[in-house]
């Protein structure tokens, strides 16, 4: 692929294409969120979307929850998050997500996405990718690592690419957020029975096709993979910690650093991500829409 190359009309606009990393990411150029799109636009967008895992869109300060949410669902439907407390008013498809307490009263998601995870991937039908809008930033910290999972599973040898063939793993939402919740001091609240039954635990295969490209993915993450199923627990456990640490190698990372209206379009069927987080008392606040996605089907 040339560097900077045209890929789609927006209405009559031109935006472009430029690689943010050798391996995965890129920025979207020339193209405006809230502006109405038509059908090229759109699958230019999924397909790119499919084949760099992570779109970087700058300059989207202007665009509404509106515009968000109405370009989000071009791609498909939109999930309401199971933590209620922290959905926008009147918009229940936005999550937010932010560090900033008001009188004690946590504004958003508080500690969101600070285990490597691919969002929702402890639903049945995990989400093929969230849109990430920044509302408010930090002067320092608060960047946003991404991997990819397509480099990741590339890079295994081939006597381990055998092994994980066949193999599924559990994925749960209860057992990260337990833990994160008895550390929170009650800014993340523990699901009630009723909320915590919508979330059960689901069982995906651990290396996943790519529904566009046909590709491999490593498909497990720290933050919702527990154990695989066809190995005895201990053996599995040790297995997922590998895969863990394979995952975390920065050759397969590219770090976010948030500049004033990026919108980030990521792919979480083929990436993982990382909140690096930023000092309590420097405010920091994002708007997340996610979209569903399809069951994920074994690379065989
Ligand atoms: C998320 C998330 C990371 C961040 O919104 O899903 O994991 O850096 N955010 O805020
Ligand atoms: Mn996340």
């Amino acid at each position: 692929m040339t560097a900077l190359a045209s890929i789609a009309n927006q209405a009559s606009t031109n935006f472009e294409l430029r690689p943010l990393h050798p391996l995965f990411a890129a920025e979207i150029i020339g193209f405006d969120i809230a502006a109405p799109a038509d059908d090229a636009a759109i699958s230019a967008i999924a397909g790119a979307l499919a084949h760099h895992g992570v779109l970087v869109f700058r300059d989207q300060k202007h665009v509404t929850p509106e515009q968000h949410i109405a370009f989000s669902r071009a791609f498909g439907p939109l999930e309401i998050h199971v933590q209620k407390k922290f959905l926008l008013k009147d918009h229940p498809e936005v999550l937010i997500v932010s560090n900033v307490i008001e009188n004690g009263v946590p504004l958003g998601l508080v500690d969101a996405g600070r285990y490597w995870h691919s969002d929702l991937s402890y639903l049945a039908e995990p989400s093929l990718g969230s849109l990430l809008h920044a509302i408010e930033l930090p002067s320092e910290g608060g960047d946003t690592l991404f991997g990819s999972l397509t480099a990741a599973y590339e890079a295994l040898d081939e006597r381990i690419k055998a092994k994980l063939k066949p193999l599924t793993a559990v994925h749960d939402y209860n057992t990260l957020n337990k833990a994160q919740a008895a550390k929170s001091d009650g800014l993340r609240p523990v699901l009630s029975a009723e909320q915590a039954k919508t979330v059960p635990p689901v069982i995906h295969p651990v290396v996943r096709r790519h529904e566009v490209t046909g590709a491999p993915i490593l498909f497990v993450s720290e933050g919702f993979t527990t154990r695989i199923i066809e190995l005895p627990e201990e053996e599995g456990r040790a297995l997922l910690a590998g895969l863990f640490e394979h995952q975390k190698q920065p050759r397969f990372h590219y770090r976010h650093h948030w500049q004033n209206g990026d919108l980030v379009f990521w792919d979480n069927r083929a990436t993982i991500h990382l909140a690096t987080g930023t000092q309590p008392n420097l405010r920091r606040t994002l708007y997340r829409t996610t979209v569903r996605g399809p069951k994920p089907t074994a690379f065989s």
